[in-house]
């Protein structure tokens, strides 16, 4: 298909309404957050992108976003997921959760996944250390009744819905992917087969690069020349980052299966001894019988 393993330099919105609907089958994005930029904590201050302001009134913003997942949607294969980062943010006070722009698009909600970054943006004790962002795990049915889609693969569920993942540190950009995280949502869901990856907001291309070494095609955008340049460099370069995206894979592997491992009596939480797991059998669980029963 024409157009596709390529870079556009442009704005995410208006460039998603010039691609032709149903094309891709997964995108993994993570927009500018809308966090201000002034007095937000010695970290925000250091976010500032290259050719983009990321201060915007909040309802302008949601209703941006909220267009930009529902193009996404548009161009998305039935049967097509859309893994969208954001994380919870505070304005004087007032919690903004994703999920109020996130449910009013036209995407299922399949899941919320917590990225655990193990890393603080913000040290002050107004709160709890927030080491967590989101990941929204949105699916475009196949047809009207299909509301939940196929079932994954034993081998990536097993990786839960808590992604331990540390944050990227380059000098190049400031807030890019690890490309583990990409590497995960792209492998779950095509398992291995090729596939066209999108990523509206592709700053250094990390998707971009996960995706060319899992086989696949991709489109990226972003509004920054800087950042599209740093971006084609890293795809022609791909295979420096290939060890990172292989150890990835090697998680997505089932030891035993759940039925092995209940004949014998075994925990059947995790599958992979690479993980240990939450609670062993000998602990007591942490939640009681009643939470559970009233869950
Ligand atoms: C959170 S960063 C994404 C980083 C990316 N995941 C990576 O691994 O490098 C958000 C990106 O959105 C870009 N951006 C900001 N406003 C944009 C717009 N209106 N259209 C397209 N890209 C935009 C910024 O230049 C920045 O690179």
């Amino acid at each position: 298909m024409k157009g596709l393993d390529t870079i556009i330099l442009g704005d995410a919105l208006e460039t998603l309404r010039d691609l032709p609907q149903e094309i891709v089958d997964v995108t993994i994005t993570s927009p500018p957050y809308n966090k201000g930029e002034k007095n937000k904590g010695w970290l925000v201050d250091k976010i500032v992108y290259q050719g983009a302001t990321d201060i915007k009134d909040e309802k302008t913003y949601q209703k941006e976003q909220i267009a930009v997942l529902n193009e996404i949607y548009r161009l998305t294969k039935k049967g097509g997921s859309l893994f969208y980062n954001h994380k919870l943010r505070w304005y004087r006070g007032q919690m903004i959760h994703p999920y109020e722009w996130v449910r009013q698009s036209r995407w299922v909600i399949r899941q919320e996944i917590i990225w655990h970054r193990r890393i603080a943006a913000n040290l002050r004790g107004w709160r709890f250390w927030q080491v967590d962002e989101r990941i929204f795990w949105l699916y475009k049915p196949r047809n009207q009744s299909d509301r939940v889609g196929p079932e994954l693969k034993p081998r990536h569920a097993l990786l839960t819905s808590v992604w331990e993942i540390p944050p990227e540190r380059d000098d190049r950009h400031p807030n890019p992917f690890p490309i583990e995280l990409p590497t995960r949502c792209i492998f779950s869901v095509l398992d291995g087969n090729k596939g066209v990856v999108l990523d509206p907001y592709c700053g250094i291309g990390t998707t971009l690069v996960a995706a060319v070494l899992l086989g696949c095609h991709f489109i990226g955008i972003d509004i920054s020349p800087v950042y599209v340049t740093i971006a084609r460099e890293r795809i022609r370069d791909a295979e420096k980052e290939r060890d990172r995206v292989q150890a990835e894979l090697s998680l997505h592997k089932v030891q035993k299966t759940f039925e092995e491992r209940k004949r014998e009596g075994r925990w059947v939480g995790r599958f992979s001894p690479l993980h240990k797991p939450i609670v062993s059998p000998q602990q007591p669980l942490p939640y009681s019988n009643r939470d559970h029963e009233e869950r």
